[in-house]
């Protein structure tokens, strides 16, 4: 296998990006879908980043902003591509783009996950929902609860075990 490269992203990598993080739901793994327009989207703001493995996408990463919170989101690498650092250089690729605006990166891992993230220099601020209740963090990371979870079959069920864990910038 070649070196994987990443790079910033163009319309044309819209769909590739729609298909890794769809092979990334469920089984496994734990990311959010995401709609290809809002994929686009971000794209077009230049905040999506991704891995090209031999001429393929195999992985992405992308920096969501809201209220005034900066969110890693859509971290996902290829299965076969797994353990080759990939996910650590688009976390620092999205973390310093994150930087020029902000102090502190937030995201949200899965139980399975929150020691991985530390790895790669996040906090665990410990489960964002219990009970019903959000970590009261800031009201922008409250928005994600309106934004995201309410339409999520796991916060519905009442088993959401997402930790909310930050990464200071500056
Ligand atoms: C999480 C993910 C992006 C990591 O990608 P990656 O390219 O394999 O990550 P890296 O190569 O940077 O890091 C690999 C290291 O992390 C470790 N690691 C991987 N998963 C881990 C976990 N769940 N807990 C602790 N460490 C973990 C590996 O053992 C490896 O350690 P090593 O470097 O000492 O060998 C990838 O596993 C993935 O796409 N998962 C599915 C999507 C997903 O769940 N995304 C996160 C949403 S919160």
């Amino acid at each position: 296998m070649s070196k994987p490269k990443i790079r910033k992203t163009g319309k044309g990598d819209a769909p590739y990006i729609y298909i890794l993080i769809g092979k990334s739901i469920g089984g496994g793994d734990f990311l959010l879908p995401r709609r290809e327009n809002e994929i686009r989207e971000l794209i077009r703001k230049e905040s999506f980043f991704v891995a090209v493995g031999e001429g393929n996408v195999v992985g992405c990463a992308s920096l969501e902003e809201y209220e005034g919170v900066a969110e890693l989101r859509s971290l996902a690498v290829e299965e076969k591509w797994r353990g080759r650092g990939l996910g650590e250089n688009l976390i620092k690729r999205v973390a310093g783009l994150a930087r020029k605006s902000y102090d502190t990166l937030y995201t949200f891992a899965d139980e399975s996950l929150v020691e991985y993230y530390k790895g790669q220099g996040f906090e665990d601020k410990g489960r964002f929902i219990t009970e019903g209740r959000t970590l009261d963090i800031n009201s922008g990371i409250s928005r994600k609860l309106e934004r995201y979870c309410l339409d999520c079959d796991r916060y519905k069920s009442g088993l959401c075990n997402e930790h909310l864990m930050h990464k200071q910038l500056s």
